[in-house]
């Protein structure tokens, strides 16, 4: 079933001139990026897109990381899009994410884990609502 997902590139990926390389990684496991722009979130962006984070002790931490530099946030299109990108993502904590995930390649830890990517159909439709208009999405 072909859907869409909603994906951020972090800054501590930006920082170290990742974007190149990350995309090959979405590219080759077959997803679309359908829409792309380089953006600096910010505070109010930030805390609205991780609300459901408000009460957990990391989240001051959280929206200061997502603001501290560039950002890359992207549409992105293919076959099974949000179970493929959490797939290739690797796991939240790049200490126990898989071999040839993004993650397991570039994240530093867990809050400085490179890349953000949709947990539902529902999220993703939201996601990328708050980012992109649907005439920016070209498929
Ligand atoms: P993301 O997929 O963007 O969604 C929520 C983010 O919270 C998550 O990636 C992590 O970067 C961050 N996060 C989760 N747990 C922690 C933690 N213990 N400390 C700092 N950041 C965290």
């Amino acid at each position: 079933m072909t859907e869409r997902t909603f994906s951020i590139i972090k800054p501590d990926a930006t920082a170290r001139n990742l974007t190149g390389q990350i995309n090959a990684m979405i590219e080759e496991a077959g997803l679309r990026i359908v829409a792309q722009r380089r953006i600096r979130m910010t505070q109010e962006e930030a805390e609205d897109f991780y609300e459901v984070h408000r009460e957990r002790p990391f989240y001051g931490e959280l929206v200061e990381m997502m603001t501290s530099g560039p950002v890359v946030v992207q549409v992105l299109e293919g076959d099974n899009a949000i179970a493929k990108y959490r797939e290739i993502m690797g796991a939240t904590n790049p200490a126990q994410a898989a071999e040839g995930t993004i993650r397991k390649r570039f994240a530093k830890s867990v809050g400085e884990n490179s890349v953000h990517g949709s947990d539902s159909p529902d999220n993703a439709k939201i996601e990328i609502a708050q980012f992109f208009d649907e005439a920016d999405i070209v498929g």
